[in-house]
């Protein structure tokens, strides 16, 4: 790939853009207002200035990136790409309008991919005229960190689509593994069902916030604990999650706890409102919930 777009300028798609950019592919980032593209910028800058005093990079590799990277507010900007990477809000009826529009204005030839974590791909490829060349590209936070992608083939997704995204994701120094277009896909079916049953522990009063956490980190060299993945990964995105799992399997299993509806619904989502578990705002954490 020479080319990628990526509609959704938020946490995920800057990531997803700053992994492209580094392995050397021009990116073109889209959203139809400015202040999150701006805000987008900053965001990669900040975490190619991490990477460059991490010693990942030399200082004009990640200037190289950067340069790579362009941010628009004009859907047609993504003419010229080969591949086109949805990360918008996790809801099905952006979603679809997204792919609607793509397929609308993009020539035949581009392929389209989605970066849910649990919305069907048949349903966004159903949205378009070219399903043979839409599937699932599913990438993990923090993007330009984590080395793995899932890939989706979708109902009708062509074999020919899904060689080409395998070859991009090793493009970008990302393992593809590829998963059934299911609820969950592979990683969230594991992932989740773990992360409630922790959270279910911790409203039940099993233990502190600190020692289900410290008990999954020291015991078995996780790099956070199940508290803090949630805290991290946003509380309402996992709540998401659950109903689609829900959805999909009707197990008991995968119905979100009562602790983490309540903190959703009180706006505590995690690190991106500065409360979760922890308390994000000052230096030090307090027990938050
Ligand atoms: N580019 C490249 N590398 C970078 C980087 C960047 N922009 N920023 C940081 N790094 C590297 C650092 O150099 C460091 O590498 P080394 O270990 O080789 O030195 C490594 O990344 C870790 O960086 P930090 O030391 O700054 O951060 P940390 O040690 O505190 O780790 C973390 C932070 C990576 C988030 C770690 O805590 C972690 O892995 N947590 C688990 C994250 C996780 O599980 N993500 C999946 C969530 S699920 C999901 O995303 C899918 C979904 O659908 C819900």
């Amino acid at each position: 790939m020479k080319t990628v777009g990526i509609v959704g300028a938020g946490h995920m798609g800057s990531g997803i853009a700053e992994a492209c950019a580094v392995a050397g592919v021009d990116v073109v980032v889209h959203e139809p207002q400015t202040a999150p593209l701006v805000r987008s910028r900053e965001r990669i800058a900040a975490s190619l200035d991490k990477a460059v005093a991490r010693g990942k990079w030399p200082p004009h590799a990640a200037a190289d990136a950067l340069r790579r990277i362009v941010h628009t507010t004009t859907l047609e900007e993504l003419g010229g790409c080969e591949l086109v990477v949805e990360a918008v809000t996790e809801d099905e009826a952006i979603k679809t309008g997204v792919f609607r529009r793509l397929d609308a204005r993009l020539g035949p030839d581009v392929m389209l991919a989605s970066n849910t974590s649990s919305i069907p791909i048949t349903t966004l490829a159903a949205a378009t005229t070219r399903p043979d060349r839409v599937l699932g590209l599913h990438f993990f936070s923090p993007v330009p960190v984590m080395r793995l992608v899932e890939v989706i083939p979708a109902f009708a997704t062509a074999p020919e689509t899904v060689a080409a995204a395998e070859a991009f994701a090793e493009q970008i120094g990302k393992h593809a593994i590829r998963s059934k277009d299911r609820a969950g896909f592979l990683v969230n079916i594991l992932l989740i069902p773990y992360l409630i049953h922790a959270v279910r522990l911790y409203a039940d009063g099993f233990g502190t916030r600190e020692d289900i956490d410290d008990g999954m980190r020291l015991g078995c060299g996780h790099p956070m604990g199940p508290l803090a993945l949630c805290d991290f990964i946003g509380l309402d995105v996992i709540d998401g999650i659950c109903t689609s799992l829900y959805d999909e399997y009707r197990r008991e299993e995968y119905v979100a706890p009562p602790l983490l509806r309540r903190m959703v619904t009180a706006g505590c989502l995690g690190r991106k409102t500065g409360r979760g578990f922890y308390d994000y705002a000052p230096a030090h954490a307090r027990a938050a919930a």
